[in-house]
């Protein structure tokens, strides 16, 4: 029978060359050494069996044996959740690999402030179908078949189907609210629209509009002017001064185009505003009697304004991006510069 100091000389050995490769062995080592019929119990028992004369220096052996074995333990404890055995490199308590997060389109985070704008003053988002039929695109707004303003948009036809277009303006959202809804609407309608363009730096087969309508009792042009003045003064800050020259649409009347202060030079003259000092950044007006008869609607009764605007565009005087073929050619070194917007 090995002696008392022996067996713990030999138990030192195996603890020392404890090296679990999970929670089952760490468990496995705590109950043979610290359980409460563990080994550490054991010897400690056998100490009243030890000559009077070495009990001390014994005890003293099996203090330094039960530190030693609680200390391996200790060592290995944040095993002890892991059920993976084979997984002891794993450091789960390290930060992990970041992965890099893909950001926004400046696009559309242009449109959703146009939209969020808008929707603070009580316009509800709608949307329609990028292959619209000529009724919606055209006809239905004071556009008929052989008038001269279709000229004013170049439009892509599908060749099987002589009635279909893809939309060259949102406008077309405008004809589909009126005919469905009741009144009073009130809506802000977002959407991708094509026209039969070379692409260059300043133009593109396609691009984006927002488009606003509002038809009520009692609808003014001064409602369009404080409405849009409202959504300028949120876009591009207090400061911003805004001008209305007289235009023309098919399918309103009076119709405007309104213009805003430099957001460059504020004023003064630079590239982007042609030295000017003004930018052109929608059109608007008041819907057209014509349109609103084409959906049944009394213009005697009801008025309503419309305006559209190039998201584009307004991306372009908001952050100064001069090329608008970057929109579309996905290099994420442009588009990562939006990021921390
Ligand atoms: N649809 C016009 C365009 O594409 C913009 C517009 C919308 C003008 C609504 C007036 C009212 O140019």
């Amino acid at each position: 029978m090995p002696s008392l100091q022996e067996q713990i000389q030999a138990y030192e050995q195996e603890i020392n060359a404890f090296n679990p490769a999970g929670a089952a062995e760490l468990e496995q080592y705590r109950i043979r050494f610290l359980g409460a019929k563990g080994i550490v119990k054991t010897l400690g028992a056998e100490i009243k069996n030890v000559p009077a004369e070495g009990r001390k220096e014994a005890g003293m052996q099996l203090n330094g044996f039960k530190q030693l074995a609680e200390a391996r333990y200790q060592e290995f404890a944040h095993m002890s959740g892991d059920t993976n055995d084979s997984n002891t490199d794993t450091d789960i308590s390290m930060p992990g690999t970041p992965l890099p997060i893909g950001t926004r389109h400046p696009l559309r985070m242009v449109e959703n402030e146009i939209v969020s704008i808008f929707e603070r003053i009580g316009f509800s988002v709608a949307t329609g179908p990028e292959i619209e039929d000529d009724w919606h695109n055209f006809t239905s707004l004071n556009m008929p078949e052989h008038h001269t303003a279709r000229d004013m948009q170049d439009t892509f036809y599908v060749s099987q189907q002589p009635d279909w277009v893809l939309r060259t303006h949102t406008s077309s959202v405008q004809a589909r609210i009126l005919e469905t809804q009741p009144l009073p609407v009130r809506v802000i309608c977002p959407g991708r629209v094509y026209r039969n363009e070379t692409i260059s730096a300043r133009a593109h087969c396609f691009f984006h509009q927002c488009e606003g309508l509002y038809v009520d009792k009692n609808v003014s042009f001064a409602d369009l002017k404080q409405t849009l003045y409202y959504f300028v003064t949120e876009m591009f800050g207090p400061d911003t001064k805004v001008r209305f020259r007289p235009s023309y649409f098919p399918f309103t009347e009076p119709s405007a185009e309104m213009d805003i202060s430099c957001t460059v030079c504020g004023g003064s003259g630079c590239s982007l505003c042609k030295h000017t000092g003004w930018v052109e950044i929608l059109g608007c007006g008041m819907v057209h009697p014509n349109m609103l008869r084409n959906f049944g609607i009394d213009p005697d009764v009801y008025t309503g304004f419309a305006f559209g605007m190039g998201v584009e565009r307004i991306t372009q005087v908001k952050y100064q991006v001069n090329d608008l073929r970057l929109y579309s050619q996905n290099d994420v070194r442009f588009l990562r510069q939006f990021q921390k917007l």
